[in-house]
Parts: C-alpha cells; structure tokens; sequence
C-alpha cells in the first residue's frame, strides 16, 4: 500500500462525480434519440428549512447539468400529510415523471415512513422504500440508495487506482441507519467483501477498525475515528459532515491523523456529498430505463 511518511491517496468526491455526471450526460442524450424522451425529477420540498433549500437547489442544478428534466414542488411547512401524499399520488401516476424526492427532514406533523411508502416503488430515486431495501438485501434489482451507491463508486474507483480488488477485504461500516449504514453493509457483501458493522452499542470499535482493510465512517459524530483507529494502508471514506465550533467543517473522521495511516482516504468536504448527489441522477436515468424496460448499461 503506501510508503512509509506518505499521505493518503485522496478519494476526491468532485472529480467522481463529475465522471459519472459526464457518462450520465451522453447516456441521457442517446436515450433521447432512442425514445424521444428525457429522464425526469420530481424534487419535493416542504417547508423552509435553510439546509434542505440548499441541497434541493443543488441536487436541480445537477440535473441541468446532465440534460434530466427537474421538476420542483416547494410546499408551506403547514402542508398537511394528506395533500403532501395526494401530490405523490398524482407524481406516481404522472408518465413524464421517472424519479420522485422527498426531501427530508419533514415538518414534525409529517410522517416520514408513511410519505416514502406512497412513493412508487420504481420512482423511489432515494431507494429508502422497503421494497427497494428489501430488494438490495436480496440481491435482486433495485434502486439503492445514493451514499451508500455513491461510496461504493468512490471504493470501486479507489481499488482501480491502486491496483488491488474490492473482492476479499474486511470492511467495517460504523453507523447501521436505514439510509447508510444498513445498504452500505449489503453493498460491501455483495462486492464479496467481509462486512462488520459497528454502531453506538457496539463494544470498542477500534479493535474492529484497527483490523479492517476498509473503513466506512458514518456515525455522525465529529472526528470520531482516529488516526491510532486504523490499520496502516487501509481505505477510509468518511460519510460525515459537521459544523465546527469555529465554523469549518470536518467528518467522522480525524482527517489530519488519518491522512498520515490510511492509504486512501476521503476528504470533507468534496467526498460523499457530491457522490450522492450524482448517484441520485444515476438512480432517474435507470428508472427512466427500468420503466420503459430497457435494458441498464453494463458499466452503470
Ligand atoms: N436529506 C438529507 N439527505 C437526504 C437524502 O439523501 N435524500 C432525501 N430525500 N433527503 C435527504
């Protein structure tokens, strides 16, 4: 792996992303051609929470990018759960859109569990519904949702540059969310690697981490894995951000430490986030196929 006084390869989220972002853009253009049609989004956003206006904007701006029609609905945070599920209803039942996204969090009077379970199963671009999740588990096909899609990627392309398979390594997932933590631990078993998970209960996560070839950090607490946490040469893709007291941002990660032990490691920011935010137009261009039953590219 590394040299000896060598810093970790960088695992640059940004440059991913805009690899798949430029296969994506000529894959939205020969679909056009062959259908005369083009991948659309419907984004929902309810509310006027500051953060989720962000990543909304971010996330159309994305697909602008690559030529996938977006949609936006922007509710009152007093929208009720009744018109919120009629919209998803008439979205479901709308042919011109392939992909649907709620953002979440949702107002407090809302409940989540119910609204993605109203998503049609074959526009669920988050992949947070359970027959999506029940379909990764099985091995089967599926829509899977977008960071954990999107750090799998950033391993995939991590193991090409240094030349050594996903195949075989032991991984060790901190964090056992249903939008993280669980698909991510699924992902990694079905590239045939040997998957821990630890989480808050779990009893000295460094011993596990210290002998894992791959860490995957996504426990949403700042700086947690140290740099004494990891083996030296192993992978580290830090899921987390957060605001510093002194207003930076840093992961789940001590990225001064880590840098210094792991071969490959992921910044934040310009890691996960922008990976996510691809994966999630990957996941409308293979809805847009999947619904029309096309076929899905090899390499996608
Ligand atoms: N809020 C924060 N991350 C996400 C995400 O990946 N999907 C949705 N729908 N909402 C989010």
């Amino acid at each position: 792996m590394t040299d000896a006084g060598n810093e970790a390869l960088r695992v640059d989220g940004r440059v991913a992303a805009k690899a798949v972002r430029a296969r994506l853009k000529g894959e939205v253009e020969a679909l056009r051609a062959e259908t005369g049609e083009s991948p659309g989004l419907a984004v929902v956003l309810v509310g006027d929470d500051p953060a989720s206006a962000i990543y909304v904007r971010h996330k159309v701006r994305a697909c602008e990018k690559v030529g996938i029609r977006s949609l936006s609905h922007v509710l009152p945070a007093a929208t009720t759960q009744e018109a919120l599920l009629t919209l998803l209803d008439s979205l479901n039942a709308d042919p011109a859109v392939d992909g649907i996204l709620v953002q979440l969090p949702l107002p407090g009077h809302i409940d989540a569990d119910t609204v993605i379970a109203r998503v049609a199963l074959d526009k669920d671009v988050d992949g947070f519904a359970l027959g999506n999740l029940g379909a990764l588990a099985a091995g089967r096909p599926g829509l899977v949702a977008c960071t954990p899609a999107g750090v799998l990627e950033m391993l995939t392309r991590t193991a090409e540059t240094l030349g050594e398979p996903l195949s075989g390594k032991h991984a060790v997932v901190i964090g056992r969310s249903v939008t993280v933590g669980k698909p991510m631990a699924l992902l990694l078993l079905q590239a045939n690697c040997t998957v821990t998970v630890c989480h808050s209960r779990t009893v000295d996560t460094a011993k596990h981490t210290r002998a894992a070839d791959i860490v995957v950090a996504a426990a949403g607490r700042p700086e947690l894995v140290r740099g004494d946490w990891v083996k030296p040469g192993a992978w580290v893709i830090d899921v987390g951000i957060h605001r510093r007291a002194d207003g930076g941002l840093c992961g789940d990660v001590h990225a001064d430490e880590v840098r210094q032990v792991a071969a490959a490691l992921s910044p934040v920011p310009g890691g996960v986030g922008p990976m996510t935010i691809a994966m999630l137009l990957d996941n409308t261009v293979r809805a847009f196929r999947s619904r029309r039953g096309l076929a899905q590219p090899e390499s996608a």
